[in-house]
C-alpha cells in the first residue's frame, strides 16, 4: 500500500499571539512544521505534501526540503483538499496530520497505518478526556453532564483511504468542519478509532508552546 502525507500547516494560529504563521514558530530550535513532516517521512509516507502560508512558502520549501510544498487555503478542509491535488494517481492512502502537533509519538501513526492496512476506511487516533465535561445554554448556564465514558478527544495523524478521502472533500463547502474525519463521517462511512498518545497534543496557546519547549529540552517529546 503506497501512502502519501498531507501536513495543513497554512494557520495564521492567532491564539499563538505570535506574527510568524504558526508552523513556522520554533520548538527545540525547529518549526513546528519540521517536526509534523518528520513524524510521517519517518512512517514512510511518501510524498509528504505541505500546505503552507501563501506569504511563507518559500519560505516553508526551505524548512522541508524532503516535502512538496503547495499554497494553502482560507479553512483547514481547503488546505487539505489542495494538498489533495498535488497527490500522485497511485497512492492508495493518506495520512493527514496538524503542523501544530509535533510529538507524535511513532506508535501512534503506526497504529494509524495498521488499521489502514487492516482495511480500514477511516482511522483517526483518540484519547480520553481527563475533565467532566458539560453542555450548556447560550447564557453559560450548565444544561447537563455528558457521559464523558463515550467521548473521545481526536488527533491526528488521520488515516484514509485516498478514494474516500477525495470523495468526503467534494462535498466540504457545505460543511463547517475541523477535521478530516467528520466529512468522512457525513457520508456514512465508518470512522475507526485507534489510541493516540498525550504527546500528540495541538499547540494551541502559548502556554502549549511552554509545554512543547519544556517537553523537548527535558528529552520527553
Ligand atoms: O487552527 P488549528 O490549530 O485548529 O489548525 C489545525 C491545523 O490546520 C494547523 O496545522 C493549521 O496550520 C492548519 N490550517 C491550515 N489552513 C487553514 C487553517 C488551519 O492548513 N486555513
Amino acid at each position: 500500500m503506497r501512502i502519501a502525507g498531507i501536513v495543513p500547516a497554512a494557520g495564521r494560529g492567532e491564539r499563538l499571539g505570535r506574527p510568524t504563521p504558526k508552523a513556522l514558530v520554533q520548538v527545540g530550535a525547529l518549526p513546528l512544521v519540521v517536526h509534523a513532516v518528520a513524524a510521517l517521512l519517518r512512517a514512510g509516507a511518501d510524498p509528504v505534501v505541505v500546505a503552507a502560508p501563501t506569504d511563507a512558502i518559500e519560505e516553508v520549501r526551505r524548512q522541508v526540503p524532503r516535502a512538496l510544498v503547495v499554497p494553502g487555503g482560507a479553512h483547514r478542509w481547503e488546505s487539505v483538499r489542495l494538498a489533495l491535488d498535488a497527490i500522485p494517481a497511485d497512492v492508495d492512502a493518506v495520512l493527514v496530520h496538524d503542523a501544530a502537533r509535533p510529538f507524535v509519538p511513532d506508535d501512534v501513526v503506526e497504529r494509524v497505518v495498521a488499521a489502514l492496512d487492516a482495511g480500514a476506511a477511516a482511522v483517526v487516533p483518540v484519547a480520553p478526556l481527563a475533565d467532566t465535561v458539560k453542555r450548556v445554554d447560550r447564557d453559560g448556564v450548565v444544561v447537563e453532564t455528558v457521559d464523558r465514558s463515550t467521548l473521545r478527544a481526536v488527533q491526528t495523524p488521520q488515516g484514509f483511504r485516498r478514494d474516500v478521502l477525495a470523495a468526503a472533500h467534494a462535498d466540504a463547502e457545505t460543511l463547517d468542519v475541523t477535521d478530516d474525519a467528520a466529512l468522512v463521517e457525513a457520508m456514512g462511512v465508518a470512522v475507526q478509532t485507534v489510541w493516540g498518545d498525550p504527546r500528540a497534543f495541538k499547540v494551541t496557546t502559548p502556554w502549549d508552546l511552554a509545554v512543547a519547549e519544556a517537553m523537548w529540552e527535558t528529552g520527553k517529546a
